[in-house]
Order: structure tokens, then C-alpha cells, then sequence
């Protein structure tokens, strides 16, 4: 009989196949499976292994059974498959052949919700499960990637040896690797990874467009910009691709003009403002920016709008420096974010710390950046993003110039859901007394909802003298 191998790995695409060839590379030994489906995936995992020489002792399969009985007990098996109701069917061709205390991890972007109920039902069955959330992309799936973990705490203490293997390390050679909590405590911090993604892709795209009418035709002058700030506290792993996107030509043109103004997206984004949204967390920078993804998607009704409503543009206004205001809605996002992580944390009681999500997220995620290790090294003495000095100082500094932004857009008729969202919020976040004084007064009207008075100590239902 051949000796058995440590992980398996089920499924072969860009993800799955990047992570075998990391954790080869880290002489840990492999099954690879992929289904079958004859003409158009035969014998995938044979030609990776193949194809890659790192993979050259992995073992190939196609038939489930054989993959299963090939790994050691406790048996670990990465899934990496598509969110949805694949994952329910594989786990469900996949029990019968387990056994009690086998580990299986769902290394997709699965909703959290999901993720729960697979655990307690695997739960149930003596079958552990863990969901992780991967960050990175194919390039952090193969060098390091961030790895957000949750679900049954002591299979995470059985793979946790190899996990922080195959881990990006952050500035000081830790792990971006974490257990967060039960449950999918992993894929719910995953999602908020994504909106806060969502929101800093945006930021960027918005810059982007309040420069356009004053760069060269090749660009050069955005990339410049770009690669500026990529040399101060602003860098970031996303801007830094986006300068480099810039910087790409054909027939002497930017290869981004060719691109079609329609912005896709896989899901998490609409989970994650659901969510913000069912939990009270006010979360409008990355909302906003799933908007302007779906705004983007109508493109034929934008275009003979655009004929129907020509905008109006003002030359009273002059563009005036940008850097700031990106400063400071990236640190708004960023608040956002670890507030519904928080918020979570009590909600779930899971595991969260901010400082620790903050170190995962500081290497290998699409979200890197200097801000990100900064808010690692400021987290222990902040419960919240707001109220570390840095943004303090940044706001009382930029303040001016973040209107300056919003009245040059607005004069240009230059839309900026997210700029003018952060400011939105942190204007009404920052107010002593809001208006939803006339908002409660108005449900009372013509529901008798009842509202609390301002001197009063205890919660009542008051109304008003129109009852
Ligand atoms: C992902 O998690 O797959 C990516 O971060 C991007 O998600 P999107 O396709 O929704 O932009």
C-alpha cells in the first residue's frame, strides 16, 4: 500500500491549483482532485502535476473515493470550489467516504451564513469543518496568502502547522493567519475584507476620474501621480496595481481605453452591505461603491442619458490636491469595515480582535497597505478607527481640502459616490444633534411609533400633541 499523503486538495482552478503549489513548496505532500467531464476536463490534476515540477510527487485524481482513501488520518481536505450549492453538493458525495474527525475546509468566498449551517450540520455528522477566507488572489494563492479561519477550533490546532506555512508574513515575519471563531466567523471577515476592497477600488477609480480632463492623453501624468503616493503613507497594494495598469499601452494608446465602463462583480459585495444593513452598521462607503458597480452595468441607458442630460460644468472652480482627501476616505473605509467586525464580535461572540485582523490582512490580502500596518500597530490602544490620532490629525489637516474635492466634482459634474459617502458619514457621525428628531416625530405621526424625549432617563413611548 502507498503511503498516504498529508492534505488533499478538491478542485483544480486557478486557486486551488496555486495553493497545491505552495503548499508543495513547502514539502508538504498532496492528493489533487478534479471531476471528470468528458472533452472538457479530463484528467486535469495529472497535467498540473505535470505541468508544474514542484507538483512532480503530488498524486492525481478522478475518481472521489481513491482521493479520500489516499490522504492520512485525520484526513484534510481543501475545498476550492465556487460559492453556492456545489460546496452543499460535494460535502454530500464526500460524507459517506469520511470518517469521524476528518477535516473538511471550504477555502471559497461562501457566505458566512452558509458557512454556519455546514458546520453545525458536518458537526452533527463528527466531520469537522473549518471555512476559510482566502485573500490574494492566484499570485497570493502561490506566494502567501492572508488566511481569515473559522469553525471547529481544534481541527484549526490540527492544520494550523501547515496553514501558517503556506501564509503570507507580514513586516515582522508573523503569519497573516488566524482562527477568528466558530462557525463562519472566517468568510464573515472575508466578506468585510471585501467591501473595504470594494471601497478602496472605487476611491481609486474616482481620483482617477476627477484627474482625467487634466492628463495627457497617454495618462502619464495619473501614473506619476499614482506612483507618487505610492511613496508615502497612501501606498497600497490596489494603487499600486492601478498605476501599473496605467502604464500598460497598445498602438501606442492606454490599454485601459479598450475596456468596457461595465463593472462586474461575484456577490460579496451585496453580502456585505446586506449585512451592514441587517446589523445597523452603518457601512455607506463600501455600499456605495457596490452601487457604482451596478450603476456602471447600464451602460446603453447611461449613454443615451448622457445625450438627454447634458451635464453642466463650471470654470469657477480649479482642481485642487487630491492626496488628502484619498488619506482620509481610506481611513473612513477602513473605520467602517473594522466597526462591523466589532459590531460581530458581540453579535457572534466570536474571537475577533481588530489588531489581529489587521496583521492578516497586512501581507498576501488585496487589501495590503501602509495604512493597514499602521492600524496593526494602533489598534491595542484604539477600540475604534476614529479615534486614533493619526486620522485626527489627518482630518484637521485635510478637512479643507476634502470640501475643495467635493465642490471641484460637483461644479464638474463628476460623480464620487464614495468621496462624497465618507463625508456624508463622518459629517453626520460628527454631529451633535441630527435631524432625526423630525424623522421620529413623522413615524409617530402616522404610525404612533412613540419616541424617547430628551430629558428623559428610561426608554418610553412618548407621542406627540398630534395623537
Ligand atoms: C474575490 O474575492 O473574488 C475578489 O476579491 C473580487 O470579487 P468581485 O469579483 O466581486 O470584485
Amino acid at each position: 500500500m502507498n503511503k498516504k499523503v498529508s492534505w488533499g486538495v478538491l478542485g483544480m482552478g486557478v486557486m486551488g491549483l496555486n495553493l497545491s503549489r505552495n503548499f508543495a513548496d513547502q514539502g508538504i505532500s498532496l492528493a489533487l482532485y478534479n471531476r471528470f467531464m468528458k472533452g472538457s476536463e479530463e484528467q486535469v490534476a495529472l497535467k498540473k502535476i505535470k505541468t508544474y515540477p514542484e507538483l512532480n510527487s503530488a498524486l492525481p485524481f478522478e475518481s472521489l473515493d481513491l482521493f479520500v482513501a489516499a490522504i492520512e488520518s485525520p484526513r484534510k481536505i481543501l475545498i476550492m470550489l465556487p460559492a453556492g450549492p456545489i460546496i452543499d453538493k460535494i460535502i454530500d458525495d464526500i460524507i459517506p467516504l469520511l470518517d469521524e474527525k476528518d477535516i473538511l475546509i471550504d477555502g471559497g468566498n461562501s457566505h458566512y451564513n452558509d458557512t454556519g449551517k455546514r458546520f453545525l450540520s458536518l458537526a452533527k455528522k463528527g466531520i469537522r469543518f473549518l471555512g476559510i477566507g482566502i485573500s490574494g488572489g492566484k499570485i497570493g494563492a502561490l506566494k502567501g496568502p492572508s488566511l481569515m479561519v473559522g469553525g471547529d477550533r481544534k481541527a484549526y490546532h490540527i492544520v494550523s502547522k501547515d496553514l501558517l506555512k503556506i501564509a503570507a508574513k507580514n513586516i515582522n515575519g508573523k503569519p497573516c493567519c488566524g482562527y477568528l471563531g466558530s462557525g463562519g466567523a472566517g468568510h464573515y471577515v472575508k466578506m468585510v475584507h471585501n467591501g473595504i476592497e470594494y471601497a478602496e477600488m472605487q476611491l481609486i477609480a474616482e481620483i482617477f476620474e476627477i484627474c482625467l480632463p487634466h492628463a495627457d492623453s497617454n495618462l502619464e501624468s495619473i501614473q506619476n501621480l499614482f506612483k507618487s503616493w505610492q511613496n508615502s503613507s497612501s501606498e497600497s497594494y490596489l494603487l499600486g496595481i492601478s498605476s501599473e495598469i496605467l502604464s500598460y499601452k497598445q498602438a501606442g494608446e492606454p490599454y485601459i481605453n479598450r475596456i468596457l465602463d461595465q463593472a462586474s462583480n461575484k456577490g460579496t459585495g451585496a453580502w456585505v452591505t446586506a449585512s451592514g444593513a441587517l446589523a445597523g452598521s452603518p457601512n455607506n462607503l463600501m455600499t456605495a461603491a457596490l452601487h457604482a458597480r451596478f450603476t456602471s452595468s447600464f451602460q446603453s441607458l447611461r449613454k443615451k442619458n448622457s445625450i438627454e442630460y447634458p451635464s453642466l460644468a463650471s470654470n469657477n472652480v480649479t482642481l485642487p490636491n487630491l492626496k488628502k482627501t484619498y488619506d482620509i476616505c481610506r481611513w473612513i473605509n477602513h473605520h467602517q469595515g473594522f466597526e462591523m467586525i466589532q459590531q460581530a464580535k458581540d453579535t457572534y461572540k466570536w474571537n475577533l480582535s481588530l489588531e489581529n485582523i489587521a496583521l492578516i490582512w497586512s501581507e498576501g490580502s488585496i487589501i495590503k497597505s501602509k495604512l493597514m500596518n499602521q492600524l496593526k500597530l494602533l489598534f491595542p490602544d484604539a477600540n475604534s478607527v476614529m479615534e486614533m490620532s493619526p486620522f485626527k490629525k489627518l482630518v484637521s489637516k485635510g478637512q479643507k481640502e476634502w470640501m475643495d474635492v467635493l465642490i471641484y466634482s460637483i461644479g464638474k459634474g463628476i460623480p464620487t459616490p464614495c468621496i462624497s459617502s465618507a463625508w456624508n458619514y463622518f459629517k453626520a457621525i460628527t454631529q451633535a444633534r441630527s435631524s432625526a428628531y423630525l424623522i421620529q416625530a413623522q413615524r409617530d405621526f402616522f404610525g404612533s411609533h412613540g419616541f424617547n424625549l430628551i430629558d428623559q432617563k428610561e426608554e418610553g413611548k412618548n407621542h406627540g400633541p398630534w395623537a
